[in-house]
C-alpha cells in the first residue's frame, strides 16, 4: 500500500481552494491542478509499506499525537517550488498559532522514524499542492493567489492510502487518529 499520513480538510477549506483554482486554470493551461477535494497538507510521506504494518503505524500515530492537544489553522499564503520563476509546484499555504503545525509534522515524523520510516533531509513546509508543472514555468505573475483565510480545526491526522489512477490519484482514508485524547 502507498500511504501517507496528512490533515484533511473540511468542504469550507477545500471549496476555497477549488474557487482559486478554477481562475487560476486559464492562466496555466499545462499545469496538472489537482482535484480539490484531493487536496490535503501532507505530513509525513510513507511510500510503499506492506499492508500487515497498518496497525503497528496507527499505534505509533496515536502515540505521537494523543499527547498534543488540537488547535486551529487557516489557509495563508501561496509559493511556489522550488522557485516561483522556474516553478514545478503551485502551493497555498496554512498558518497555526505557535506554529502548531510544523510541530505536529515533527511529532508525526519523530514517532515514525522508529519503524523505518526515514525523516525527510527537507525542511517541512506547510503547504497545500493546487498544481503541478512537468515542464517548469514562471508563476511570479499569479503570486500571491487571493485566498480567503478560510479557519478550520486541526483535531485528527488520518493515515491515507494513495492508489494511483489517471486523471488523478485516488486518496482513501485507512484511519483517522485523534489530536489529544
Ligand atoms: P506534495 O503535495 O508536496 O506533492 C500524496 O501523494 C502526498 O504525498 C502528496 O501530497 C505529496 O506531497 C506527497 N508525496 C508524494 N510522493 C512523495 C515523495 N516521494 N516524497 C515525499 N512526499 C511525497
Amino acid at each position: 500500500m502507498r500511504l501517507f499520513v496528512a490533515v484533511d480538510l473540511p468542504a469550507t477549506a477545500k471549496d476555497e481552494l477549488g474557487g482559486a483554482i478554477e481562475r487560476l486554470r486559464p492562466s496555466m493551461p499545462d499545469a496538472k491542478w489537482v482535484p480539490c477535494d484531493n487536496i490535503h497538507l501532507t505530513l509525513s510521506f510513507l511510500g510503499e509499506v506492506a499492508e500487515g504494518r497498518v496497525e503497528e503505524i496507527l499505534d505509533a500515530l496515536t502515540r505521537a499525537v494523543s499527547p498534543l492537544r488540537r488547535f486551529e489553522a487557516a489557509l495563508a499564503g501561496s509559493g511556489a517550488f522550488p522557485t516561483r520563476r522556474r516553478a514545478r509546484v503551485v502551493w497555498v499555504g496554512l498558518e497555526s498559532d505557535q506554529d502548531q503545525l510544523p510541530a505536529l509534522a515533527s511529532v508525526v515524523a519523530e514517532g515514525l522514524e522508529p519503524l523505518g520510516f526515514p525523516r525527510e533531509a527537507r525542511a517541512w513546509t506547510a503547504h497545500l499542492t493546487l498544481a503541478r508543472l512537468r515542464t517548469p514555468a514562471d508563476v511570479s505573475g499569479l503570486l500571491p493567489i487571493p485566498i480567503e483565510a478560510v479557519r478550520f480545526d486541526v483535531a485528527e491526522v488520518t493515515l491515507f492510502r494513495s492508489r494511483l489512477a489517471r486523471p488523478a490519484p485516488r486518496y482513501e482514508a485507512v484511519a483517522r487518529v485523534p489530536i489529544g485524547s
